[in-house]
Protein backbone atom coordinates (compact mmCIF):
# COMPACT_ATOMS: atom_id res chain seq x y z
CA UNK A 1 0.00 0.00 0.00
CA UNK A 2 1.01 3.45 -0.56
CA UNK A 3 3.24 5.92 -0.35
CA UNK A 4 0.49 7.99 0.40
CA UNK A 5 1.49 11.82 -0.25
CA UNK A 6 -1.76 13.64 -0.05
CA UNK A 7 -0.84 16.43 2.13
CA UNK A 8 -4.24 18.44 2.29
CA UNK A 9 -4.71 22.09 3.53
CA UNK A 10 -6.28 23.21 6.62
CA UNK A 11 -7.19 26.79 6.72
CA UNK A 12 -7.10 29.20 9.66
CA UNK A 13 -9.49 31.93 10.17
CA UNK A 14 -10.23 34.22 12.89
CA UNK A 15 -13.25 33.58 15.34
CA UNK A 16 -15.10 37.00 16.96
CA UNK A 17 -17.20 35.71 19.50
CA UNK A 18 -18.94 37.78 22.35
CA UNK A 19 -17.84 35.95 25.15
CA UNK A 20 -14.11 35.85 24.92
CA UNK A 21 -12.99 39.39 27.08
CA UNK A 22 -10.20 40.59 25.09
CA UNK A 23 -8.57 36.88 24.16
CA UNK A 24 -7.91 36.51 20.59
CA UNK A 25 -8.87 33.30 18.82
CA UNK A 26 -8.54 31.19 15.86
CA UNK A 27 -9.39 28.56 14.79
CA UNK A 28 -7.89 25.82 12.69
CA UNK A 29 -10.62 24.27 10.09
CA UNK A 30 -9.76 20.63 9.35
CA UNK A 31 -13.60 20.12 8.93
CA UNK A 32 -12.57 21.74 5.87
CA UNK A 33 -10.03 19.26 4.60
CA UNK A 34 -11.80 17.43 2.32
CA UNK A 35 -15.31 16.85 1.89
CA UNK A 36 -15.02 13.11 3.30
CA UNK A 37 -11.69 12.17 4.67
CA UNK A 38 -12.67 15.15 7.12
CA UNK A 39 -11.11 16.00 10.31
CA UNK A 40 -7.71 14.95 12.75
CA UNK A 41 -8.16 11.46 11.42
CA UNK A 42 -6.25 11.57 8.34
CA UNK A 43 -3.56 13.47 9.75
CA UNK A 44 -3.42 10.73 12.54
CA UNK A 45 -3.61 8.16 10.20
CA UNK A 46 -0.75 9.21 8.11
CA UNK A 47 1.48 7.44 10.49
CA UNK A 48 -0.14 4.13 10.56
CA UNK A 49 -0.15 4.32 6.66
CA UNK A 50 3.20 4.53 6.63
CA UNK A 51 4.01 1.07 8.44
CA UNK A 52 1.14 -0.70 6.35
CA UNK A 53 3.58 -0.31 3.45
CA UNK A 54 3.16 -4.07 2.98
CA UNK A 55 -0.23 -4.58 4.00
CA UNK A 56 -2.87 -5.36 1.54
CA UNK A 57 -5.16 -3.28 3.08
CA UNK A 58 -5.99 -1.79 7.05
CA UNK A 59 -7.90 -3.16 10.21
CA UNK A 60 -9.19 -0.99 12.99
CA UNK A 61 -12.28 -0.89 15.31
CA UNK A 62 -14.90 2.30 16.50
CA UNK A 63 -18.66 3.23 17.33
CA UNK A 64 -21.04 3.21 15.58
CA UNK A 65 -20.37 6.91 14.94
CA UNK A 66 -17.02 6.24 14.49
CA UNK A 67 -15.17 9.30 12.64
CA UNK A 68 -11.70 7.09 12.73
CA UNK A 69 -13.64 4.68 10.78
CA UNK A 70 -15.31 7.54 8.35
CA UNK A 71 -12.68 8.19 7.37
CA UNK A 72 -10.87 5.74 7.41
CA UNK A 73 -13.00 4.07 4.98
CA UNK A 74 -13.47 7.35 2.97
CA UNK A 75 -9.58 7.05 2.61
CA UNK A 76 -9.90 3.04 1.50
CA UNK A 77 -11.95 3.99 -1.58
CA UNK A 78 -9.92 7.17 -2.88
CA UNK A 79 -6.18 5.45 -2.73
CA UNK A 80 -7.71 2.07 -3.51
CA UNK A 81 -7.01 -0.40 -0.71
CA UNK A 82 -9.02 -2.64 1.49
CA UNK A 83 -10.37 -1.53 4.88
CA UNK A 84 -12.34 -3.77 8.05
CA UNK A 85 -13.91 -2.47 10.58
CA UNK A 86 -14.79 -4.12 13.95
CA UNK A 87 -17.91 -2.20 15.15
CA UNK A 88 -19.22 -1.76 18.95
CA UNK A 89 -22.38 -3.30 20.04
CA UNK A 90 -25.29 -5.02 17.78
CA UNK A 91 -25.80 -4.41 13.89
CA UNK A 92 -27.62 -1.11 13.51
CA UNK A 93 -28.06 1.46 10.57
CA UNK A 94 -27.45 4.64 10.72
CA UNK A 95 -25.86 7.43 7.99
CA UNK A 96 -22.41 6.76 9.39
CA UNK A 97 -22.78 2.80 8.91
CA UNK A 98 -24.43 3.81 5.70
CA UNK A 99 -21.10 5.39 4.50
CA UNK A 100 -18.89 2.83 5.70
CA UNK A 101 -20.66 0.02 3.84
CA UNK A 102 -20.72 2.16 0.31
CA UNK A 103 -17.20 3.31 0.70
CA UNK A 104 -16.75 -0.87 0.65
CA UNK A 105 -15.61 -1.24 4.00
CA UNK A 106 -16.23 -4.85 5.71
CA UNK A 107 -18.17 -4.71 8.69
CA UNK A 108 -18.15 -6.98 12.20
CA UNK A 109 -20.08 -6.42 14.64
CA UNK A 110 -18.50 -7.47 18.27
CA UNK A 111 -21.32 -6.84 20.53
CA UNK A 112 -20.62 -4.42 23.85
CA UNK A 113 -18.85 -7.12 25.42
CA UNK A 114 -16.54 -8.37 22.72
CA UNK A 115 -15.53 -4.64 21.89
CA UNK A 116 -14.63 -3.97 25.87
CA UNK A 117 -11.86 -6.86 24.86
CA UNK A 118 -10.11 -4.82 22.72
CA UNK A 119 -7.07 -4.09 25.31
CA UNK A 120 -6.70 -7.31 25.92
CA UNK A 121 -3.50 -9.75 24.90
CA UNK A 122 -5.19 -11.88 22.61
CA UNK A 123 -7.87 -10.03 20.93
CA UNK A 124 -6.19 -9.18 17.35
CA UNK A 125 -5.15 -12.87 16.95
CA UNK A 126 -8.56 -14.18 15.50
CA UNK A 127 -8.66 -11.42 13.13
CA UNK A 128 -4.51 -11.48 12.52
CA UNK A 129 -6.02 -14.95 11.50
CA UNK A 130 -8.98 -14.21 9.07
CA UNK A 131 -7.11 -10.96 8.03
CA UNK A 132 -3.13 -12.58 7.76
CA UNK A 133 -2.19 -9.34 5.22
CA UNK A 134 -4.08 -5.90 6.82
CA UNK A 135 -2.39 -3.52 9.35
CA UNK A 136 -3.95 -3.10 12.23
CA UNK A 137 -4.65 0.45 13.79
CA UNK A 138 -5.72 0.99 16.94
CA UNK A 139 -8.79 2.80 17.83
CA UNK A 140 -9.19 6.15 16.94
CA UNK A 141 -5.86 5.92 15.05
CA UNK A 142 -4.29 6.55 18.02
CA UNK A 143 -0.45 5.55 19.73
CA UNK A 144 2.80 7.35 18.34
CA UNK A 145 2.45 6.29 14.90
CA UNK A 146 -0.85 8.23 15.00
CA UNK A 147 0.70 11.30 17.06
CA UNK A 148 3.59 12.08 14.87
CA UNK A 149 1.12 12.52 11.56
CA UNK A 150 -0.21 15.54 13.81
CA UNK A 151 2.41 17.37 13.80
CA UNK A 152 2.28 19.04 10.56
CA UNK A 153 -1.03 20.85 11.82
CA UNK A 154 1.58 23.12 13.57
CA UNK A 155 3.53 23.78 10.76
CA UNK A 156 0.05 24.73 8.35
CA UNK A 157 -0.65 26.65 11.62
CA UNK A 158 2.33 28.80 11.49
CA UNK A 159 2.75 29.20 8.19
CA UNK A 160 -0.82 31.60 7.99
CA UNK A 161 -0.45 33.04 10.92
CA UNK A 162 0.57 36.28 9.12
CA UNK A 163 -2.94 36.25 7.63
CA UNK A 164 -4.56 37.45 11.27
CA UNK A 165 -1.80 40.11 11.34
CA UNK A 166 -0.34 37.84 14.26
CA UNK A 167 3.25 37.37 14.89
CA UNK A 168 3.16 34.27 17.46
CA UNK A 169 0.44 32.60 19.48
CA UNK A 170 -0.24 31.50 22.64
CA UNK A 171 -1.55 28.70 22.75
CA UNK A 172 -3.37 25.53 21.41
CA UNK A 173 -6.42 24.42 22.13
CA UNK A 174 -8.74 21.32 21.18
CA UNK A 175 -10.74 18.68 21.87
CA UNK A 176 -9.28 15.02 23.21
CA UNK A 177 -10.72 11.95 22.79
CA UNK A 178 -7.43 9.85 22.71
CA UNK A 179 -5.24 12.31 23.55
CA UNK A 180 -3.40 11.54 20.31
CA UNK A 181 -3.62 15.03 18.03
CA UNK A 182 -2.97 16.38 21.49
CA UNK A 183 0.42 14.39 21.88
CA UNK A 184 1.20 15.06 18.88
CA UNK A 185 1.57 18.92 18.83
CA UNK A 186 2.75 18.46 22.70
CA UNK A 187 5.86 16.46 20.00
CA UNK A 188 6.39 19.22 17.40
CA UNK A 189 6.28 22.33 19.92
CA UNK A 190 8.63 20.78 21.83
CA UNK A 191 7.42 23.16 24.66
CA UNK A 192 7.40 26.56 22.67
CA UNK A 193 3.92 26.88 23.09
CA UNK A 194 1.54 25.03 25.49
CA UNK A 195 -1.42 22.94 24.14
CA UNK A 196 -4.94 22.38 25.92
CA UNK A 197 -7.31 19.57 25.58
CA UNK A 198 -10.88 19.20 26.31
CA UNK A 199 -11.33 16.11 27.54
CA UNK A 200 -14.68 15.01 25.53
CA UNK A 201 -15.03 11.54 27.75
CA UNK A 202 -14.64 11.50 31.62
CA UNK A 203 -10.94 11.07 32.85
CA UNK A 204 -11.34 7.46 33.76
CA UNK A 205 -11.07 6.83 30.16
CA UNK A 206 -7.23 7.34 30.31
CA UNK A 207 -6.29 9.83 27.72
CA UNK A 208 -3.73 11.62 30.43
CA UNK A 209 -1.91 7.75 30.53
CA UNK A 210 -2.10 8.06 26.66
CA UNK A 211 -0.37 10.92 26.24
CA UNK A 212 2.42 10.03 29.04
CA UNK A 213 2.67 7.34 27.24
CA UNK A 214 3.78 9.11 23.86
CA UNK A 215 5.29 12.34 25.42
CA UNK A 216 6.57 14.16 28.41
CA UNK A 217 5.81 17.91 28.04
CA UNK A 218 3.76 21.50 28.27
CA UNK A 219 0.24 20.75 28.28
CA UNK A 220 -3.04 20.41 30.60
CA UNK A 221 -6.02 18.96 30.54
CA UNK A 222 -9.71 19.94 31.73
CA UNK A 223 -12.66 18.02 31.91
CA UNK A 224 -15.45 19.24 29.35
CA UNK A 225 -17.40 15.66 28.89
CA UNK A 226 -20.49 17.37 30.90
CA UNK A 227 -20.96 13.80 32.72
CA UNK A 228 -20.19 11.30 30.02
CA UNK A 229 -18.90 10.80 26.07
CA UNK A 230 -21.90 11.61 24.02
CA UNK A 231 -24.21 12.91 26.66
CA UNK A 232 -26.06 16.27 25.38
CA UNK A 233 -27.64 18.63 26.67
CA UNK A 234 -29.99 21.56 26.22
CA UNK A 235 -26.89 24.04 27.28
CA UNK A 236 -24.52 22.39 24.71
CA UNK A 237 -26.97 22.16 22.25
CA UNK A 238 -27.58 26.14 22.50
CA UNK A 239 -24.35 26.80 22.59
CA UNK A 240 -23.24 25.24 19.22
CA UNK A 241 -26.79 26.86 17.63
CA UNK A 242 -25.59 30.49 19.06
CA UNK A 243 -22.05 29.74 18.17
CA UNK A 244 -22.97 28.83 14.09
CA UNK A 245 -25.51 31.64 14.23
CA UNK A 246 -22.78 34.24 15.31
CA UNK A 247 -19.58 33.38 13.40
CA UNK A 248 -20.91 30.27 10.87
CA UNK A 249 -19.13 27.83 12.36
CA UNK A 250 -20.49 24.25 12.53
CA UNK A 251 -19.81 22.28 15.46
CA UNK A 252 -21.24 18.90 16.51
CA UNK A 253 -22.16 17.77 20.33
CA UNK A 254 -19.25 15.49 20.78
CA UNK A 255 -16.04 16.62 20.46
CA UNK A 256 -16.23 20.03 18.99
CA UNK A 257 -18.53 21.96 20.64
CA UNK A 258 -18.14 20.38 24.24
CA UNK A 259 -14.40 21.60 23.24
CA UNK A 260 -15.60 25.16 22.12
CA UNK A 261 -17.60 25.41 25.15
CA UNK A 262 -15.12 24.53 27.96
CA UNK A 263 -12.85 27.06 26.67
CA UNK A 264 -15.71 29.47 26.90
CA UNK A 265 -16.08 28.66 30.61
CA UNK A 266 -11.86 28.85 31.42
CA UNK A 267 -12.19 32.61 29.73
CA UNK A 268 -15.09 33.72 31.69
CA UNK A 269 -13.38 32.11 35.06
CA UNK A 270 -10.17 34.53 33.81
CA UNK A 271 -7.75 31.95 33.06
CA UNK A 272 -6.70 33.98 29.87
CA UNK A 273 -5.64 37.26 30.01
CA UNK A 274 -7.14 39.75 27.55
CA UNK A 275 -4.42 39.59 24.26
CA UNK A 276 -3.36 36.09 24.67
CA UNK A 277 -3.72 34.29 21.42
CA UNK A 278 -5.28 30.75 21.27
CA UNK A 279 -5.73 28.36 18.16
CA UNK A 280 -8.77 26.14 18.65
CA UNK A 281 -8.74 23.11 16.57
CA UNK A 282 -11.73 22.23 14.72
CA UNK A 283 -10.96 18.43 14.36
CA UNK A 284 -14.39 17.60 12.22
CA UNK A 285 -16.91 15.13 13.33
CA UNK A 286 -19.31 16.93 11.66
CA UNK A 287 -20.47 13.43 9.69
CA UNK A 288 -21.53 12.39 13.34
CA UNK A 289 -24.17 14.96 13.62
CA UNK A 290 -26.43 13.70 11.43
CA UNK A 291 -27.58 11.07 13.97
CA UNK A 292 -28.08 13.94 16.12
CA UNK A 293 -30.10 16.17 13.74
CA UNK A 294 -32.24 13.39 12.49
C1 LIG B 1 -14.28 15.06 15.81
C2 LIG B 1 -13.23 14.58 16.75
N1 LIG B 1 -12.53 15.49 17.45
C3 LIG B 1 -11.58 15.12 18.32
C4 LIG B 1 -11.30 13.78 18.54
C5 LIG B 1 -10.26 13.45 19.53
O1 LIG B 1 -9.02 13.19 18.94
P1 LIG B 1 -7.96 12.33 19.73
O2 LIG B 1 -8.50 10.95 19.82
O3 LIG B 1 -6.74 12.40 18.89
O4 LIG B 1 -7.80 12.93 21.08
C6 LIG B 1 -12.00 12.80 17.82
C7 LIG B 1 -11.79 11.35 17.96
O5 LIG B 1 -11.02 10.77 18.54
C8 LIG B 1 -12.99 13.21 16.92
O6 LIG B 1 -13.71 12.31 16.21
Amino acid sequence: MGPFDWLPHAPLEPLQLDWLQGVELAVLRLDCIDPLISGNKWFKLTGHLAQAHCARGVISLGGAYSNHLHALAAAGKRFGFATVGLLRGNPQENATIHDLKAFGMQLHWLGYGGYRARHEPDFWQPWREQYPHFHPVPEGGGGLAGAVGCGVLLEQARAQLHTLGWDDYDAWWLAAGTGTTLAGLVLAEAGAHPVYGAMAVPDDHGIAQNVQAIVQGEYELFDASRGGFAKVDPVLLEFIQTTEQACGLPLEPLYTGKALLALKQQVEAGRFRPGTRLIFIHTGGLQGRRGFNS
